[in-house]
């Protein structure tokens, strides 16, 4: 048997030898090199488009908006982005024009002699100024969408008594940062269609966007070893997709366009930033909640991209994982002239999460209750009853709150910051704190995504060995050691004769994007009833018994032909309303608690980790390593957004820190001891039990730094990032005082 167990990971070797092939190691003969001019102001006309005269253009190519084939649109949610700039640039960065030349080196000294000339116009940042701004980014008034969540009687209840307490919350961008940059190569086929292959999370969106930017469905979209995604490569790709095969059309050759770092940091998307206010009133005997009022305001950026699905789940998770009577959630996602944010793990759910659990520390500050008390007082509990109407089962938020706690009792590590590189440091005065914050996060599509999408797995037999065709990628996060291990449980074979096809879309089936937790839990199980399905066909093949092995009904068998059968995934019969959002916003939720040790140093307002703990409900550990490694990375990621990653910005939006040396993200030197509990409180729907697990370890890490800050010194933040300069305003704003 493998589930349960450590398997090594499938893709490790080829990974860690140099042997697997991503996009950039790959070179189709005659192909050509891309790059592609961008919009220097973040919004304006577009006046003229000229080629320097003094460069030689003799084997460059240079396409704008009319060189796309087809419609001028990467089609997503809606269709305001366009592949190119047409008249108007929105955002910085925006790409207007594109190169393809012999070399790399060629195609980026093109860039730099295509000539846009601008009429600027007035730009729109302040996403609290921008609904109804006279200045028209989108639709009738700059609001992509709008959700409202009413349950109960909120405005009632908090008028009625109890004692109201009010805040506010905000936080900043965060850069998904994948280590391999955007990538992706168009390749004509002879049959006069187009091969796409790059780097992406899901090649069944790009298929959808090519066959609107090429005119045709003759396509066929193959993924690349992938560095990473993070949600970054959720969307994105399509645009990369479409501005190469623009070219690769153009030209009649392959096409390959690889981002610059700092090109991937300046024009690709982000986590939305968002101001969140919290109006609640809670019972001060009991700490009770009675109820809850909120408005949350995202900044979506120029275009639509998937920011309605990322406010949708921000507001289903805006009240945390706590009981409220009278709950009324107002989100609003609207457009700014900003680089358009989009998909990043957790989708809204981090934002709001920090602003819930940050708020409950206000209460608990305000009551004179302890934060932990007050979190157990109100955390769901089974049967209880969500903001969207939900009754709850199988909710796991005590037992990882118990589970946590007890690992909490085992020594802290001594500071790993004790002496610094170069000496010193030593010296400073730490004030040592400890937070706790709890999560919940929806796992898969929200509503009824899963039911209306009907995801499809094809399982196969073909020879001795077993392929698993899916469109389920692997980005890092083991999809194709985690598919293999559950259809080789199931036929009772060694996992080494099981491997997923390439997720070429010319071969697998749709199963859905790589997105929302759902592969291995929604996926899995339909993977998992194709290896049911296929084991029910051989044995109707062979006319075998119930209890014929796998090999005696294959040795049965009177062809070699491949047997292949598809599996779909099987409607839960969820009721789900997406007008008056109430009903089953998810078939099912993760719980996590997240213990954070730090250190603040109170001489720079710098913040030293110690140890994170965290005890998560992940249903089942198919794979203990592999799931401890997401929920470890994900926590690293959370600590980033806590501290240390800031998007600064300037006069027009771009990113200036677009550099691995000033977008600071947390390496294993500043990374704490981990301790990662798994607890099971298995899913009925999900292969083995399993929930989605991929997101939750990002939600609530910074709100633990928060609360952690505020007892080791003493001062609130509610604001991400917490870096050194905010903690230290903060640290001077107290006045002096406090000893470490
Ligand atoms: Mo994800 S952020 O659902 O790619």
């Amino acid at each position: 048997m493998h589930i349960g167990r450590d398997i090594v990971r499938i893709d490790g070797h080829a990974k860690v030898t140099g042997a697997a092939r991503y996009v950039d190691d790959v070179r189709p003969d005659d192909c050509l090199y891309a790059a592609t001019v961008r919009s220097t102001i973040a919004h304006g006309r577009i006046v003229s488009i000229d080629q320097d005269p003094a460069f030689d253009w003799s084997d460059v190519t240079l396409a704008t908006a009319k060189d796309v084939p087809g419609e001028n649109v990467v089609a997503l949610m809606t269709d305001d982005q366009p592949v190119l700039a047409d008249g108007v640039v929105r955002h910085v960065a925006e790409p207007v024009a594109l190169v393809a030349a012999p070399t790399r080196d060629k195609a980026l000294a093109a860039v730099r002699h295509v000539r846009v000339t601008y009429a600027p116009l007035d730009p729109l940042f302040d996403p609290e100024a921008s609904e109804g701004s006279a200045t028209r980014i989108f639709g009738e008034d700059n609001v992509f969408s709008r959700i409202t969540i009413d349950h109960g009687d909120a405005r009632g209840a908090l008028a009625a008594g109890g004692t109201v307490i009010e805040g506010t919350y905000r936080v900043g961008l965060q850069e998904q940062l994948y280590i391999e940059p955007q990538g992706m190569i168009a390749i004509p086929r002879a049959d006069g269609g187009m091969t796409l292959f790059g780097s992406m999370q899901c090649p069944y969106y790009i298929v959808k966007a090519l066959t609107r930017v090429l005119g045709h469905d003759k396509l066929n979209v193959v993924q690349a070893a992938t560095g990473g995604g993070f949600g970054g490569k959720e969307e994105y790709p399509s645009m990369v997709a479409a501005h190469a095969a623009t070219l690769a059309v153009k030209t009649g050759k392959p096409v390959k366009l690889i981002y610059r770092r700092d090109e991937d940091l300046r024009a690709t998307t982000k986590r939305h930033p968002a101001i969140m206010h919290y109006r609640t009133a809670v019972d001060p005997d009991t700490g009770k909640l009675l109820a809850a009022d909120i408005r949350l305001l995202f900044d979506g950026g120029a275009y639509n991209t998937l920011s309605p699905v990322v406010l949708s789940r921000g507001v289903i998770h805006a009240m945390g994982p706590y009981a409220c009577p009278n709950v009324r959630v107002e989100g609003r996602m609207v457009a700014t002239h900003t680089p358009p944010n989009g998909a990043f793990r957790g989708f809204g759910a981090p934002q709001v999460m920090f602003a819930a659990e940050r708020h409950m520390d206000r209460i608990a500050r305000t009551l004179g209750r302890d934060p932990l008390e007050l979190r157990r007082i109100n955390l769901y509990r089974d049967g209880d009853v969500t903001p969207t109407g939900q009754r709850l089962h199988d909710v796991g938020g005590a037992e990882v709150v118990e589970r946590a706690m007890a690992a909490c009792e085992a020594p802290l590590p001594p500071s790993m910051h004790g002496t610094r590189p170069g000496g010193g440091g030593s010296a400073g005065r730490r004030a040592p704190g400890r937070g706790v914050a709890i999560a919940w996060h929806g796992c898969g599509f929200t509503g009824n995504g899963e039911a209306a999408l009907k995801g499809k797995a094809d399982v196969a037999l073909e020879g001795d060995r077993v392929v698993v065709y899916t469109a389920s990628t692997d980005i890092g996060q083991g999809t194709d050691t985690i598919f293999p291990s559950i259809v080789a449980d199931v036929l009772g074979i060694d996992v080494e004769r099981v491997r997923n096809a390439d997720h070429d879309t010319g071969l697998v089936p749709d199963s859905g994007p790589t997105v929302a937790s759902r592969t291995a839990m929604v996926v899995g199980q339909v993977v998992k009833r194709g290896a049911e399905k296929l084991l029910d066909a051989l044995r109707a093949e062979v006319g075998g018994g119930p209890d014929d092995s796998f090999d005696a009904l294959r040795a049965k068998r009177k062809t070699d032909a491949p047997l292949r059968v598809q599996s779909q995934y099987e409607d839960q019969g969820a009721i789900w309303d997406a007008t008056t959002y109430q009903g089953e916003a998810y078939p099912t939720y993760g719980w996590s608690c997240v213990v954070v040790d730090l250190d603040v140093d109170l001489d720079t307002g710098e913040v030293l980790y110690r140890r994170l703990v965290q005890a998560t409900d992940v249903g089942k550990a198919l794979n203990p390593v592999l799931c401890s490694g997401q929920l470890e990375g994900g926590a690293l990621q959370g600590l980033g957004y806590a501290t240390c990653e800031e998007v600064v910005l300037d006069d027009q939006h771009g990113m200036i820190n677009n550099r691995l040396t000033n977008y600071i993200i947390p390496t294993s030197l500043d990374a704490p001891e981990m301790v990662t509990e798994l607890v099971e409180i298995p899913f009925e729907f999900g292969p083995f039990g399993a929930k989605g697990i991929g997101e939750i370890p990002h939600d609530v890490p910074a709100a633990a730094v928060a609360q952690a800050i505020e007892a080791a010194a003493g001062v609130v933040l509610d604001v991400l990032p917490m870096t050194p300069e905010r903690v230290m305003t903060a640290l001077e704003a107290k006045g002096p005082g406090r000893d470490a």
